[in-house]
């Protein structure tokens, strides 16, 4: 999507679509709105009078102008009530703006930027309508070859502005948004690309693309030199496969000597079968998106790299497939993580944590300070949050805070839950250091406990994604299926790091 930012006055753009707001309970519009009612006669109050408009948050009314103006049609979104607004109610307006246009089949239209009269700076306000428009038109066509009509992406948005002065830092924020909404379809796409195009290997030749494209460092280590690592954990889970695991690493220096490393470390499963703890067929092929952690890993290291934030990070994805087979590991076993902590296997289908633990061991190893790792781990996850919030458990309450805090400017909200040490009981094992289940309850914090035995005593945070990262409706600005959650939350927090590094 090409975006412009340009000066001029709403009545007097010419577009096939101008996109105005409204907040909820305005009854005489003003500003830009204002002039838009007044240049068609009042259609705008007219329409507000009978209630036929709102200004509900999301609510488009869209209509033609039949020449009295140069746009041909002109769209009220609603923002919902002023004293509620946030950037996030203006991402939703945009994304839900952008999506009739698409459903119009419009490739181009203009608008204002959202939230000016609320107090959102031009650098956000740009940022917002940028993303809310890039997100909410996404959709996943790479195998859909008929049917696509009112589906494809926005060729053009015109950003219109009347003030000059505002101008430059509108222009920024949407620079931000399109990078930052680009690193979010990209985890998307592989979310949803399914697990016979979306393998280890495949994750890691994307990952690459990324570093050559934004100047990181990147490894891809294969069955070998895991070995050679002592990698038995990740090694464990991939043995069942007919698909090589990756060990996907990225490094991003840019925070200087002094500044603490770091370390992004994301669950990639690119299927998730259960293994010999075989899952049900419902909704099994679901589990093609259970790489979404590593996925968002990778796209915040390409939002990060683009961005230039002043930030050292590491983005690591511990690769396999989880699959049931003649060599696959069994209820049981027991593992070796490459940090010598030992893992009591007691079902297959607890796979993410054993992968990530070799995961968690190289990142220390690489020279990580601070440890988030992001991972579809739990069902229990959904069952608790749904899929409104991601679940966080850690080590340590200033890191977790600052998450919790970039998760409430990124509008990836976070809940924190208890990582007492009674819940360490549930995966104690009689027979190695550790076991990868508990059997009754509290599966996404005992999930995150067992996290806990191969962070090398670093500040960890886990987040639980498993309800975040995929949708079964849509919403204004993520339609069904992979959201890409995690991007813009790990952005947000390299943001304020830079700023204000919590530890
Ligand atoms: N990938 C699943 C978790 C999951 C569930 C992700 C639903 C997305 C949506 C994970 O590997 C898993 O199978 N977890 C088990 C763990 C249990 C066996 C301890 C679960 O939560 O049921
Ligand atoms: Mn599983
Ligand atoms: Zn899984």
């Amino acid at each position: 999507m090409q975006t412009k930012v340009t000066v001029g006055s709403v009545t007097e753009i010419a577009s096939p679509l101008l996109v105005v707001n409204l907040f909820e309970g305005v009854v005489q519009p003003t500003g830009a709105t204002g002039a838009i009612d007044a240049a068609l006669g009042g259609l705008i109050s007219r329409l507000i009078a009978q209630n036929e408009v709102t200004g509900k948050l999301n609510e488009v009314a869209l209509f033609h102008t039949l020449g009295r103006i140069p746009a041909e049609r002109v769209a009220v979104v609603g923002l919902g009530k002023k004293e509620e607004f946030t950037a996030e109610k203006a991402r939703q307006a945009a994304g839900s703006v952008a999506r009739r246009a698409q459903q119009l089949k419009l490739d181009r239209f203009a608008t204002i930027a959202h939230g000016g009269q609320a107090g959102l700076s031009p650098f956000v306000a740009g940022q917002a309508v940028v993303e809310g428009t890039l997100l909410g038109t996404y959709r996943y066509l790479r195998f859909k070859t008929e049917g696509n009509e009112g589906k494809q992406p926005i060729a053009e948005l015109t950003i219109i502005e009347h003030d000059q002065a505002k101008v430059p830092r509108l222009q920024e924020g949407a620079a931000k948004g399109q990078i930052i909404a680009e690193a979010t379809i990209l985890a998307r796409d592989l979310s949803n690309g399914p697990g016979n195009l979306v393998t280890p290997t495949y994750m890691a030749e994307q990952a690459g693309q990324v570093a050559e494209r934004y100047g990181l460092d990147y490894t891809a280590l294969a069955p070998e030199e895991m070995r050679h690592l002592g990698m038995g954990a990740l090694l464990g889970v991939a043995q069942g496969s007919a698909q090589e695991p990756r060990l996907i690493f990225l490094r991003y220096r840019a925070g200087g000597e002094q500044a603490k490393t770091l370390g992004f470390v994301g669950k990639g499963i690119t299927f998730d079968s259960g293994g010999i703890s075989i899952k049900p067929g419902n909704k099994m092929e679901e589990m093609k998106h259970d790489m979404s952690g590593g996925a968002a890993v990778i796209g915040a290291a390409m939002a990060i790299a683009a961005l230039k934030l002043p930030v050292n990070v590491l983005a690591i994805v511990p690769a396999t497939e989880n699959m049931p087979s003649g060599s696959a590991y069994k209820p049981g076993d027991i593992l070796t993580a490459m940090n010598g902590k030992t893992i009591e296997v007691v079902n297959t289908d607890a796979e993410g944590r054993i992968a990530l633990a070799d995961g968690l061991a190289y990142a220390v190893r690489e020279g990580a300070d601070v440890l988030v790792d992001l991972a579809t781990l739990t069902g229990g996850v959904v069952t608790a949050l749904g899929h409104v919030a991601t679940g966080a458990v850690g080590n340590d309450q200033r890191l977790c805070q600052a998450l919790l805090r970039a998760g409430e400017e990124s509008g990836e909200r976070l809940w924190q839950l208890p990582a007492w040490d009674e819940y360490k009981e549930l995966i104690k094992s009689d027979i190695a250091d550790v076991k990868n289940s508990g059997d009754r309850g509290a599966s996404t914090i005992s999930g995150g406990l067992f996290l806990a035995n191969f962070v090398g005593g670093k500040p960890w945070c886990h987040l639980d994604i498993a309800g975040t990262a995929w949708l079964d409706s849509d919403r204004p600005y993520s339609p069904k299926g992979a959201t890409g959650v995690g991007v813009r939350l790990l952005t947000q927090f390299c943001e304020e790091w830079a700023q204000n590094p919590a530890l």
